[in-house]
């Protein structure tokens, strides 16, 4: 289990397919958001040291939350705002552990 979830389940209004799967989110919250509440936070591979990298900054400076949505690849995730339907994959397709 991720140490983060979300203080209001009640807000969650859409669903998103992220790597086949269903998720829950919020319309209009920011993709990386809905992927951190849904225990999903380390989704992002360096392309350098092949280390997973979960979002930093969450403000689009620092790149780690990179992932291809609705065909875009390289999107950041933390300033994609969820749209029910979307189509998510991450560069780190492994369930995490902490699931
Ligand atoms: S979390 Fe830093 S750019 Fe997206």
């Amino acid at each position: 289990m991720s140490g983060f979830r979300r203080s209001r389940e009640a807000l969650v209004d859409a669903t998103i397919t992220v790597d086949g799967e269903p998720v829950a989110a919020v319309e209009g919250e920011s993709v990386a958001s809905a992927l951190i509440a849904a225990g999903r936070a380390g989704f992002a591979v360096s392309g350098k040291t092949g280390h997973r990298l979960a979002p930093y900054c969450l403000i689009g400076a620092c790149f780690g939350c990179l992932c291809e949505i609705d065909g875009r690849p390289q999107v950041q995730a933390c300033l994609e705002p969820v749209r029910s339907g979307m189509v998510v994959r991450t560069r780190n397709p492994e369930p995490p552990h902490d699931r």
